[in-house]
C-alpha cells in the first residue's frame, strides 16, 4: 500500500493539465527558504560515507542531547517507518488526523492502533491505560495541534512504568524548540523523530535521525544497508545543522511569514477554520467545500493539501508560500473561493 504525499507537482500536472512549471506549490511544510548550500567538495562526491561522527556530533549539538542517543536516517520518515517492529507489540495510541505513514507503520508490524481526537483523548487513553504505546506528532502536521513538555513527560513517566513508549515525531518541531523532547533523550521508554527536510528546507537530501536509547539507535543501525545516507546528505547536513546563526534568522523569517500567511488566509478563505504553525497553515471546515476549493485552486495551477473527510469534515493544509509570490496567490485563492460560493449550494 501507498499514500499520498504533498509536493507531488508531476501527478498534478497530469490530472489538471497544467505544465508543471506553472504550478506553485502549497502542498508541502517545507521551508520556501533553504539552507543555502555551498560548493560540496569533490571528495564528499568521490569516496564512500563512512561516518567520522561529525555528523552525530553536530545533531548532538542542535537537539541538545547525547551523542549516543543519535542515529542519522536516510529521512524521519525512515525511522518511523521502521520503528514499530522493534518495539514490543502491544496497542498504540496514534492521532485519528495526522501524517497517515505512521499508522500504517505501526498496523504492518502487528500493533493494534487506537485513534485519539485530540490531546484530552490521549490523557484519557494514557492515564486509563487503555495503551501500552502512545505516537505523538508535535505539532502535529494537519492540525497545528501542539502538546507542551511537560503534558508529554508526565505521559512518558506513565508509559514508561508499565514498559510502554512514547514515540513523539518531531518533523516540525524546529519553530518550536520549547516542546521538544529532543534534550531528554536518551531516556528509557522515549524515543523522538527529526527531520532535516522542513526547517531547513533541505528534504531532497532525505536525512533525519532517531533519537532513542542507544540499544534502540544500534538495532536499526544493523538492520540499515551499508551507506543508507549520501556523503553530501551527511556533509551538507552537518554544516547546516551547525550554522546557529542562519537558524536564528531562519526562525524569525518564518515566524514573521507564517503570521501574515495566517491572516491572508484567514480574511480571503472566511469558510474555513484555521489553525497555523511556523511551516503551514490548515483550514479545516465542511468536506464538499473543501474538496471544491482544492479543485478551483488546482484549476489555477495553486497546489494545496487535502486531508480525508472525517465525520464530514476535511483540512485543506497551505505550506508558506515562495517568496515574492504572496499578491498573486491571495489573488488566485479569492478568486478560487468566489467560484467554490457559485458552485456550491
Ligand atoms: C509529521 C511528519 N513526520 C515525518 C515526515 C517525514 O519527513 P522526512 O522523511 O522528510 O524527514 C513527514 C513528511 O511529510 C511528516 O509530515
Amino acid at each position: 500500500m501507498t499514500l499520498d504525499h504533498g509536493g507531488n507537482i508531476p501527478a498534478a500536472a497530469q490530472r489538471f493539465n497544467i505544465p508543471v512549471e506553472r504550478w506553485i506549490d502549497l502542498s508541502t511544510g517545507i521551508s520556501p527558504w533553504s539552507w543555502p548550500v555551498p560548493p560540496v567538495p569533490q571528495s564528499v562526491w568521490q569516496t564512500l560515507p563512512y561516518s567520522d561522527d561529525q555528523l552525530e556530533r553536530a545533531a548532538a549539538g542542535y537537539y541538545g542531547c547525547n551523542r549516543d542517543a543519535i542515529l542519522a536516517v536516510p529521512g524521519s520518515q525512515y525511522a518511523l517507518q521502521h520503528t514499530p517492529a522493534l518495539l514490543r507489540k502491544g496497542r498504540v495510541a496514534i492521532p485519528q488526523r495526522g501524517y497517515t505513514e505512521h499508522r500504517l507503520a505501526w498496523q504492518r508490524a502487528g500493533h493494534q492502533v487506537v485513534e485519539y481526537a485530540d490531546a484530552a483523548v490521549l490523557q484519557e487513553l494514557v492515564s486509563g491505560g487503555c495503551v501500552d504505546h502512545a505516537l505523538v506528532i508535535n505539532p502535529n502536521n494537519p492540525t497545528a495541534e501542539l502538546l507542551s513538555a511537560l503534558h508529554l513527560l508526565d505521559m512518558h513517566q506513565r508509559l514508561r512504568a508499565s514498559g510502554g513508549w512514547l514515540v513523539v515525531d518531531e518533523a516540525f518541531a524546529d519553530v518550536c524548540p520549547a516542546v521538544s523532547l529532543a534534550s531528554h533523550c536518551p531516556e528509557p521508554g522515549l524515543i523522538v523523530y527529526r527531520s532535516v527536510g522542513k526547517f531547513f528546507g533541505l528534504a531532497g537530501i532525505r536525512l533525519g535521525f532517531l533519537l532513542a536509547p542507544t540499544s534502540l539507535c544500534s538495532q536499526m543501525q544493523s538492520a540499515m544497508p551499508p551507506w543508507s545516507l549520501s556523503h553530501p546528505a551527511r556533509w551538507i547536513g552537518a554544516a547546516a545543522l551547525q550554522d546557529t546563526a542562519w537558524q536564528a534568522i531562519q526562525r524569525l523569517q518564518l515566524q514573521r511569514a507564517a503570521q501574515q500567511w495566517l491572516q491572508t488566509l484567514q480574511e480571503s478563505v472566511p469558510g474555513l477554520q484555521f489553525s497555523a504553525t511556523d511551516l503551514f497553515a490548515s483550514g479545516s471546515g465542511d468536506a464538499a467545500y473543501c474538496e471544491a476549493l482544492f479543485q478551483a485552486l488546482g484549476r489555477r495551477g495553486v497546489l494545496a493539501r487535502i486531508f480525508e473527510a472525517i465525520e464530514g469534515y476535511s483540512v485543506l493544509r497551505f505550506g508558506l508560500p515562495p517568496p515574492g509570490s504572496v499578491e498573486h496567490l491571495t489573488q488566485l485563492i479569492r478568486e478560487a473561493v468566489e467560484e467554490c460560493e457559485c458552485e456550491l449550494p
